[in-house]
């Protein structure tokens, strides 16, 4: 590589470029047709997300983060969950996922995951239940398929409602059948990083429950089941017609692009030698991964992120510091001793992997890595 090399963390740019001219032209027809919500593309993605992911409803919605507090109200409304009901939880995530427990009136219950596989197994999710455990978010962190047969049996036999949060891992699987199609209700983010990315914010609710779905439909509009008739004190969580024409120019390319991801992992995977690093577990089935993220681990992590930029590499951390440190939690998670979170959080470096990233780049930043 040259000397003033310089490789982005994402290229979202060379990313969205490959749909050219497909999305622009998807994004000036919505403008020409003149309707904006609540049209053709929102109800045809609908249709081909469903046929996708393998259920029988999709509610396109906001974001990610509207998506599991419909999910979650929805439930509330049919009265299957109440406020102050404890949800399961993995510690180390996004935030968005424990403030759609909580703006819901419920109180999230963290749980530590594995250290390689970033995600909670069945021993440490049996230690979290308790008397008030009414649900458990499966988190498909990364992309990594967090959902077992076990966890589901399990999650059954004590009448958990089983909620998958797919916001990174949209065309993921567990054997043949797509995340988000393996709970009872799962939320989907399209925000434009993600891998199914949007121009914007969007998300998605799918499920095979014709009431949830239903219930969701009407509080996304305002809780209205007609026009000018509310049912639910609702949200405006609806998708805009611009945002679902551009996922239906990409969901037919997820595949291939996940496939992508996943050569470019398995090349940082057999090819990075640092002693000092810790890699992800590699996907092995029945369990899918789709790289949303490539994560490694290190005890010198600020010192390889900055070697790693004084070499034109832009690297990123997800995340800096835990829900559960959050200055916004400070009272409701106060107590929680979760050092393999803490311990994640103080040690995880992303490495850049996208679609568009060249295998060129990719040996730059492996060749770098190894000699740090
Ligand atoms: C794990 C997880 N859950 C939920 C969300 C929320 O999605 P959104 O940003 O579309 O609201 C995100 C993403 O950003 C996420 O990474």
């Amino acid at each position: 590589m040259k000397p003033d090399t310089y490789i982005p963390f994402l290229d979202l740019k060379a990313v969205n470029q490959r749909f050219e001219p497909q999305l622009s032209q998807s994004a000036l027809q919505v403008v020409r047709a003149g309707q904006y919500l609540v049209g053709e593309h929102t109800e045809k993605f609908e249709q081909e997300f469903g046929a996708y992911i393998g259920t029988r409803h999709v509610l396109a919605v906001s974001n990610g983060t509207n998506a599991l507090e419909l999910i979650l109200r929805g439930y509330r409304e049919q009265g299957l969950l109440q406020p102050n009901d404890e949800i399961l939880v993995p510690a180390n995530t996004f935030i968005a996922t424990f403030l759609a427990i909580v703006n819901q009136g419920m109180v999230p219950v963290p749980v530590d995951p594995g250290l390689q596989t970033f995600l909670p197994d069945l021993p440490a999710l049996k230690r979290s239940l308790g008397t008030k455990t009414k649900a458990l978010v499966l988190i498909h962190l990364y992309g990594r398929t967090a959902y077992s047969e076990a966890i589901a049996e399990w999650a059954n036999s004590q009448g958990l409602l089983l909620i998958e949060d797919n916001a990174q891992a949209v065309g993921s699987q567990w054997n043949a059948k797509k995340t988000g199609s393996l709970g009872h209700a799962a939320a989907h983010s399209f925000y434009p990083t993600k891998n199914l990315g949007a121009l914007g914010d969007a998300g998605a609710v799918t499920t095979d429950d014709p009431e949830l779905a239903a219930c969701v439909r009407a509080l996304a509009h305002y809780g209205s089941t007609e026009k000018y008739r509310y049912a639910y004190t609702g949200f405006n969580f609806r998708m805009d017609e611009i945002q679902a024409a551009a996922l239906r120019v990409k969901l037919p390319h997820l595949d291939r692009d996940n496939q992508q991801r996943a050569l470019l992992a398995a090349r940082y995977l057999e090819r990075l030698s640092h002693p000092d690093l810790l890699l992800p577990e590699p996907e092995s089935r029945p369990f899918y991964h789709t790289w949303h993220l490539f994560t490694v681990l290190t005890e010198q992590r600020d010192s390889l992120r900055s070697y790693l930029a004084s070499q034109g590499i832009e690297t990123a951390i997800h995340y800096p510091v835990p829900p559960h440190r959050q200055p916004a939690f400070a009272s409701l998670l106060q107590g929680y001793q979760l050092p393999v979170t803490e311990k994640i959080h103080r040690q995880t470096l992303s490495l850049p992997l996208h679609p568009a990233l060249s295998e060129e780049q990719q040996d730059y930043i492996i060749t770098c890595i190894n000699r740090w």
